[in-house]
């Protein structure tokens, strides 16, 4: 099973420009999580910290054991090697064939011979749908096939961490399904842990287990991929909906007068962009039919009904409905529309503090920051809990 990762406090800034702050989230291991943001909001600078490639200023991550904010090169190298990185343009070297690029970990790393070598490189390329690629030039494939080269190059070192920076980037909306068909088929082959960055809505609504939020500087919320799919925050809704109306604006946020401005242009009957309200929890999908179960999601299913009483009710309810009648027999629980669940729900004052329907823990829903207004319901922080949160830890 992949690593689990545990990142509290997460701070990074670029001499005075905070990039975020304060990011507090657990990767649940082996399961599929998406990040979401604007661009420019640090998406690929969390990536890159979470990799120690760019040093936060405070805070931690911690990977089996090792907070790698604080730990020694040698040790920073060494959890190294349990990540695998797909680069947004697949980082592939131009000058090498497609065999040498996915052999280069390999040889720069491990000390096989070179027919150990052949037989997972060949192996990789056969996962990734490359088979008989092997001596084409990155220049001579298509962006699919780049990003499914830099894939196999990802895999070599049997990561049980992978990062996917920007997937769809320079992708056709149908390839972009394709590899995130990918993505699901090689976490069920390997059952890493994996964190994609994307602005791609239909990949976030659609590929991952765990579904989180950067805007304003601030982890806006990460949970279950049904928390954000049926969250009612402004910002959330007008992401996914891809509309001009809303906080996000051109350049990152809007201040008051031009939300105010543009609001009246849409009163007035503007097209605020995107097709139209998309709202709701899709089905997922599912790894090709033949491969094998993804196990990630098979423990997630009794990870996230643990902490069903902790979600907020919409979340609850399209979780209990994606559930098959058996499984709604197995936990116990059936969808009432409305009524926020009581099913698992654990009595006051027995370790989990301050939680109630509807209200997230901190660690998984942050708040809306700044803008000077006072913390909505549901969205201020609290301590965080100690026991198994929904981050899975
Ligand atoms: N090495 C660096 N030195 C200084 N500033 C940096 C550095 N790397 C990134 N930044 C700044 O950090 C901010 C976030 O950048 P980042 O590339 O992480 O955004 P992103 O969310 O990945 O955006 P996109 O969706 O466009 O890829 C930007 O303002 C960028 O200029
Ligand atoms: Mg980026």
């Amino acid at each position: 099973m992949g690593a689990e990762v545990v990142i509290e406090g997460l701070t990074k800034s670029f001499g005075k420009q905070t990039i975020w702050r304060d990011v507090t989230l657990t990767l649940p291991p082996g399961e599929v999580s998406a990040m979401l943001g604007p661009s420019g909001t640090g998406k690929s600078v969390f990536l890159k910290s979470m990799i120690g490639l760019l040093k936060p200023d405070r805070g931690r991550c911690v990977i089996n054991g090792v907070d790698i904010v604080t730990c020694s090169e040698h040790k920073l190298y060494e959890i190294r090697k349990l990540f695998g990185v797909l680069f947004q343009d697949g980082a592939l070297f131009g000058s090498m064939n497609l065999y040498d690029n996915v052999a280069f970990p390999l040889r720069e790393h491990t000390k096989k011979s070179e027919t150990e070598i052949r037989r997972i490189v060949l192996e990789k390329l056969d996962m990734t749908g490359l088979n008989g690629a092997d001596k084409k030039l990155p220049g001579e494939i298509s962006g699919g096939m780049r990003k499914r080269a830099g894939l196999a190059r990802a895999l070599v070192l049997d990561p049980e961490i992978i990062l996917v920076d920007e997937p769809d980037s320079g992708l056709d909306p149908v390839r972009t399904t394709y590899i995130s068909q990918l993505f699901l088929d090689v976490n069920a082959q390997i059952d890493a842990t994996f964190l994609i960055v994307t602005h791609n809505i239909n990949l976030a609504r659609t590929v991952p287990d765990n579904l989180g939020m950067l805007f304003r500087k601030e982890l806006v919320m990460f949970g279950p991929r049904e928390v954000l799919l049926t969250s009612e925050e402004p910002v959330v809704k007008q992401f996914l909906n891809g509309k001009m109306q809303g906080p996000i604006g051109m350049s990152e946020e809007k201040d008051s007068a031009q939300m105010a401005a543009e609001q009246a242009m849409f009163d007035a009957g503007h097209h605020a962009g995107g097709v139209e309200d998309i709202t709701g929890v899709p089905p997922q999908m599912q790894t090709t039919p033949g491969v094998q179960t993804r196990m990630g999601a098979v423990r997630r299913k009794d990870r996230v009904m643990e902490i069903m009483h902790r979600l907020p009710p919409a979340a609850q309810e399209s979780i209990i409905e994606s559930l098959s009648p058996e499984e709604q027999r197995h936990y116990g629980v059936r969808p009432h529309r409305g009524q926020p669940q009581q099913v698992g729900a654990r009595p006051q004052g027995d370790g989990v503090p301050n939680q109630h329907h509807g209200q997230l823990p901190a660690d998984q829903v942050a708040r809306i920051p700044g803008g000077g207004q006072p913390p909505r319901p549901g969205t201020h922080r609290m301590p965080p809990p100690r026991d198994n949160g929904p981050g899975g830890r």
